[in-house]
């Protein structure tokens, strides 16, 4: 340990592990997006809050800056430590420290992946509904960071819904806790609320009280083929007003051709240009008869020209598979990805709107369309060319960002729906935030984080 900053972590705080070979420096120092090259000063493991004040004490006293780091699995470059950051990583900290089952809430430490927390909550006959593909990666302290969505906020709405309670560790390493689990609070600005999507900017979230709900009723999931994107919203009333829908996803073809090149199994004879994987109650013959009738209606109307109903979990989880497995399948495209949501009602004409600005802004890149369309949430990935290098690539994304993120102000949408700002999409917060709130954001980022040491750069610059 050459670095005298770091012996005197050491000294301050003799029982915390830290990590400095060049491989976990590169390992911690990023997330999904490969945009940027690792460099932090070292690595700190706390395996208690206690040891997380010392590193925020420490970091205070030696201006070194701190990045909270989670399963790394996110998208905005919000896990990056670039700049000799020290990666506060709360892996350690991933148990499930109590349950009460007249509150029906759980508390958990921060590092807890959120498919733990999915089957802790199980073992207790409740389930945790916040669910996405990177549940076996991800955390519940970077789910809060970010205010997860994923493929089920239809149903039961995003991470922000289901946390009751927080203990956050602050820059000068106090300790706040935050709502206690309550449901009724009426005292005052709610911090709990302000700590949820601040992307480890205001503080380090080291515990949270989560609320556990009852498992849904039976389901099936149907795959449905679409043959253009118009018809997209009128499958969606159609189903909606029939069932109640836990999921409705929606990804084109080319997704599909990705996900299949990865090792999946084609759903039909023939390939089409869009398709949809949706969840619903089914619990009863009532409700079975009512996903028949909903597509039998899209077939008449030739909204939907082909589908298939799971007959069994197996079944399901291969549907499910076409869409969950997208990410990782792109993954070694490096895509340039694009999260954007507006509301549901300005939804046809946005992706009219926004349909046409990409078929002439991105001619010479494969783009591929996905997402939760049932929240008003489009993810449009641009894959790069093998030919292009990444910086040309990501300055020619840019620039049709720029254009999509002048729609969306159009549309009163927002440039980021659940993947957060970050490093990513700094440059256009102003598209979805107006000047007098991001200056007040910045008034609370300086009354929280006086000297700018929790995750530098991510969200706005000082
Ligand atoms: C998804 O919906 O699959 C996630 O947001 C991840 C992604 O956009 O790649
Ligand atoms: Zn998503």
């Amino acid at each position: 340990m050459t670095d005298s900053r770091l012996a005197s972590l050491h000294q301050a705080c003799p029982d915390l592990r830290l990590k400095t070979d060049p491989a976990d420096l590169e390992h911690y120092g990023r997330d999904w997006t490969r945009r940027w090259t690792p460099a932090p000063l070292a690595v700190a493991l706390p395996s208690t809050v206690e040891q997380v004040q010392a590193v925020m004490r420490w970091s205070a006293e030696h201006a070194v800056a701190v990045v909270p780091s989670g399963g790394r699995t996110g998208l905005s470059g919000g896990a990056v430590a670039a700049n000799g950051e020290l990666v506060l990583s709360l892996e350690r900290m991933n148990k499930a420290v109590a349950y009460d089952a007249v509150d029906r809430t759980m508390v958990v430490q921060a590092g807890m992946p959120l498919e733990a927390l999915h089957n802790a909550a199980r073992e207790h006959g409740l389930i945790y509904p916040v669910d996405f593909a990177a549940r076996g990666s991800c955390t519940i302290g970077g789910n809060i960071a970010t205010n997860a969505g994923g493929i089920r906020v239809i149903r039961y709405g995003n991470t922000r819904e289901w946390v009751a309670g927080l203990k956050v560790v602050t820059a000068s390493g106090e300790l706040l806790e935050l709502n206690k689990g309550l449901i009724k609070n009426s005292s005052g600005y709610d911090f709990r609320q302000l700590m949820i999507g601040s992307e480890g900017t205001l503080g380090v979230v080291v515990e949270a009280t989560v609320r556990l709900t009852d498992p849904p009723p039976a389901s099936n999931v149907m795959l449905l083929a679409l043959p253009s994107f118009e018809v997209l919203m009128q499958v969606f009333a159609a189903f909606r007003a029939r069932l109640q829908l836990q999921a409705f996803e929606f990804f084109t073809e080319r997704a599909l051709a990705h996900v299949l090149a990865h090792g999946a199994q084609p759903p039909f004879e023939q390939v089409h240009p869009y398709y949809v994987v949706t969840e619903f109650a089914a619990g009863d013959e009532a409700q079975e008869a009512a996903a028949m009738a909903a597509f039998e209606d899209c077939m008449t109307h030739g909204w939907v020209v082909d589908g298939v109903i799971s007959a069994s979990d197996a079944q399901a989880a291969q549907l499910w598979r076409l869409r969950e497995g997208i990410t990782e399948a792109l993954a070694p495209h490096t895509p340039y990805k694009n999260d954007v949501s507006v509301r549901i009602s300005a939804m046809p004409a946005f992706l009219e709107r926004t349909q046409s600005l990409l078929r002439q802004a991105y001619p010479h890149f494969e783009v591929v369309w996905f997402g939760h369309i049932g929240d008003g949430n489009l993810h449009i990935n641009i894959l790069k060319p093998a030919d292009t290098t990444s910086a040309e690539f990501v300055s020619q994304c840019e620039q049709v960002t720029r254009l999509l993120a002048q729609v969306l102000a159009e549309f009163d949408g927002s440039i980021s729906a659940e993947h957060g700002i970050g490093l990513v999409k700094k440059g256009y917060l102003d598209s979805t935030r107006g000047a007098a709130e991001i200056a007040l954001m910045k008034a609370v980022k300086q009354a929280f984080d006086p000297d700018g040491r929790l995750n530098p750069d991510k969200l706005f610059d000082p």
